[in-house]
């Protein structure tokens, strides 16, 4: 291995919405951002950048176009075309406009990633949520739910896959399932696939590639947030393949921002130079998830948890062991900072991120110990 993620990294004191948010005494686990440092292939690329000291206008280089074309084909066999892109500096404001090109409500699933709930809603969308079937913490999508709840008003299916917070990478049957749904209801889909490097039990599947239908209505998201921890450093895309949708999308976003000079050398860097450093770096995560997973099956038993596919975040339910397990009760008792389950529409859940060194992850089940099973920890 040449990377390192054990090494802890001070990030108090640098505006951290992680690390400067709560009081020292706070282990925060919330936020989905790493604890790790990035992948040095990205810091040379900004430096030499930097080193120019003209900071101008900037137009996408077509290194950068051929990046993004060779990584998807690298990552996911499949051929796009520079013309189905849209480069953008976040997804949160894409999801919102994203709604508007056309009029009509948005379906979705719950829990789910709170953009994909407020972005349309602040939009002026109506959006229908539906809560996913959970069976036994296996999630999955509930067709008979959707059906019932579908208006004829519904224009967009919004769909998270790796799915943040309850982990699912969804199956190309699954997919596909979506994607007959949407064709049977004149649905354009939106796919949040921010998470889509994060996989660990398959390969993750983009929704443009599962069908025509899916190929031809549909606005799918990635960016190097996640998968490289720069989601202070705005680089995102979106691969629309069919150009009516795309021409719609582009009119609507015409006065969103789009990533500058430094962000767009970091995605080369990310996409292009950093496979090896993402190879170790999921080699930690997966790590860290089966560690988490093995703790919370054997420690608490009783907890609720989905086995997680994908990204870095557990999803799970304490309230066996205390009626009010919310995030602020583990802030004042356990001393840990979780993602409230409320955010995503689910106030009977925690999400914990453990994309931290080992130690912390393990502080953090010490600290739940204490909090959950005071009576075990006396004898
Ligand atoms: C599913 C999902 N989409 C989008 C985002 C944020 O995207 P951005 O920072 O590009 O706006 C997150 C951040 O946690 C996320 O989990």
């Amino acid at each position: 291995m040449s990377f390192n993620f054990n090494i802890p990294i001070n990030s108090r004191n640098t505006n951290s919405a992680k690390w400067d948010r709560y009081a020292k005494d706070i282990l925060p686990m919330h936020v989905a951002v790493m604890d790790f440092a990035i992948s040095p292939a990205i810091t040379e690329r900004i430096q030499n950048r930097l080193s120019h000291p003209v900071y101008g206008y900037t137009m996408p280089s077509k290194q950068l176009y051929d990046t993004l074309l060779q990584w998807v084909e690298t990552e996911f066999h499949y051929k796009i075309f520079a013309d189905w892109l849209v480069l953008l500096e976040g997804i949160v404001p894409a999801l919102g406009v994203s709604a508007t090109i056309l009029p009509g409500d948005v379906i979705t699933t719950t829990p789910n990633y709170h953009a994909l709930l407020h972005a349309p809603l602040r939009a002026g969308k109506n959006v229908i949520q539906v809560p996913l079937k959970n069976d036994n913490e296996h999630y999955s999508f509930d067709f008979d739910a959707l059906e019932e709840a579908i208006t004829p008003n519904t224009k967009f299916f919004y769909l998270c896959n790796p799915h943040n917070p309850v982990g699912r990478m969804y199956t190309k049957e699954e997919l596909l399932e979506v994607s007959a749904f949407a064709q049977k209801h004149d649905l354009i889909v939106v796919s949040d696939e921010i998470h889509c490097e994060l996989a660990f039990d398959r390969v993750h599947i983009p929704f443009y590639t599962v069908d025509e239908y899916a190929k031809n209505h549909s606005i799918t998201f990635t960016a190097i947030g996640k998968t490289y921890n720069m989601p202070g450093v705005n680089f995102a895309f979106a691969v629309i393949p069919n150009p009516d949708i795309k021409k719609l999308f582009q009119e609507k976003s015409y006065a969103l921002s789009r990533p500058g000079i430094f962000n767009q050398e970091a995605a080369i860097g990310a996409y292009a130079y950093s496979l090896q450093w993402k190879h170790e770096l999921l080699v930690y995560l997966r790590e860290n998830r089966d560690y988490l997973e093995n703790e919370l099956k054997t420690k608490f038993p009783l907890a609720k948890f989905p086995h997680v596919e994908g990204t870095y975040l557990q999803w799970v339910n304490f309230n066996a062991y205390h009626p009010n397990a919310n995030s602020s009760f583990f802030e004042k008792e356990a001393k840990i900072a979780f993602t409230n389950g409320a955010n995503f529409g689910d106030e009977n859940y925690i999400r914990i991120n453990f994309a931290c060194t080992r130690d912390t992850l393990e502080e953090a089940v010490t600290r739940l110990e204490h909090v959950l099973l005071p009576n075990k920890l006396a004898v």
